[in-house]
């Protein structure tokens, strides 16, 4: 048994002494010093050793793992310091080489646009109010006067949840809780901001857009005061020259109805090709809220009339800064993002 324990010394020191990196130092450790490695098999072996000449082997098979232990601290010691000395060889930092520079992000141009809506519509008085982004079909489509199997369902295809709860597919449900949360007080008078949601993907559609809902409700509101108010703000968003033109439509919440166009922001209004020669240009949607809405939400229609609009911000900014592809608006492409 000493014999074997000299073995082990010696075979393990020279092998030490030859290992070439970290790795092969620690399949060494675990050959010689590892649960099964070849020193723990001989201490295995002592029981069979007579009462005299276990403390001596024992004492000898200390000193053996002592040393192979040392040896090979201090061979794990000099081989980290090679490797350590080799990385910095390869890493060679220039100390004169400029910084990088961080540049300050500027606002997005679709967030730019929707401030300057805030801004025209809170210099007439309105508040700005938010509602939820996942909706009910109640307050989506049933509380805005389009029953279930009402055909205006197809214009506005959205991503559904459960057969009641949705993905908003325009910001108009905001008016209804804002009805119901404000009544009977009145005025009511707030813009409603936020994202919408529809199956829709091309050069002029995004699944996901912005709108700004405006809603009116008082005694005496007349289809006056909407055009009043959305002449005001086409003046202070595209320019004092520009005029502003109402052509019936229809939306079961609103009664009646109107598209409303902006006389060209490129031509001014005489045709091109940007307003295919017509001179304007549809910005929005909008009309008197229905009397049914009205009731839905708590007010009596013989008594107050409102009117409502909903507007798509990045078709208000496309408009204005002359971009041509929605999608430039979510590419996130910075070459496009700083010119704003
Ligand atoms: N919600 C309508 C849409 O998304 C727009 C609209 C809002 C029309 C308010 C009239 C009144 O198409």
């Amino acid at each position: 048994m000493r014999d074997k324990l000299q073995e082990i010394k010696t075979a393990a020191l020279e092998s030490l002494a030859e290992a070439a990196d970290l790795e092969q130092l620690e399949k060494l450790r675990v050959k010689y010093l590892g649960k099964k490695g070849e020193l723990t098999q001989v201490l295995r072996g002592m029981g069979k050793l007579s009462p005299e000449e276990r403390p001596v082997i024992g004492q000898l098979a200390n000193e053996v793992r002592d040393i192979i232990e040392q040896e090979l601290q201090s061979k794990r010691e000099e081989l980290e310091k090679t490797a350590q000395q080799k990385k910095l060889e390869q890493e060679r930092i220039d100390v004169t080489m400029p910084g990088r520079r961080f540049t300050r992000g500027t606002r997005h141009p679709l967030y730019q646009v929707l401030d300057e809506i805030k801004h025209i519509f809170r210099g007439l008085g309105f508040a700005v109010a938010e509602g939820p982004e996942i909706e009910l079909d109640y307050y989506n489509f049933e509380a805005l006067n389009i029953p279930k199997d009402h055909p205006a369902r197809d214009m506005q295809d959205s991503f559904y949840i459960t057969e009641e709860v949705l993905l908003r597919t325009h910001t108009s449900p905001v008016q209804v809780r804002t009805m119901e949360k404000k009544r009977p007080e009145l005025p009511i008078r707030i813009i409603a901001p936020g994202k919408v949601y529809r199956r829709d993907d091309d050069a002029t559609h995004s699944p996901m857009f912005h709108q700004v809902e405006g809603l009116l409700v008082d005694e005496r509101v007349t289809f006056g005061d909407l055009k009043g108010t959305l002449l005001t703000f086409a003046r202070q968003m595209f320019g004092q020259e520009h005029k502003i033109r109402l052509r019936p439509s229809y939306f079961p919440f609103t009664e009646p109805s109107a598209e409303v166009d902006i006389s060209c922001v490129n031509c001014g209004g005489s045709g091109c090709r940007v307003c295919s020669h017509t001179g304007w240009l549809e910005i929005l949607g909008s009309g008197m809220v229905h009397p049914k809405v009205l009731e839905m939400a708590g007010y009596d229609p013989e008594k107050v009339s409102g009117f409502a609009f909903g507007m798509g911000v990045e078709r208000i900014a496309m408009l204005k800064y002359g971009i041509d592809d929605l999608r430039l608006l979510f590419d996130n492409d910075l070459r496009f993002l700083q010119q704003f």
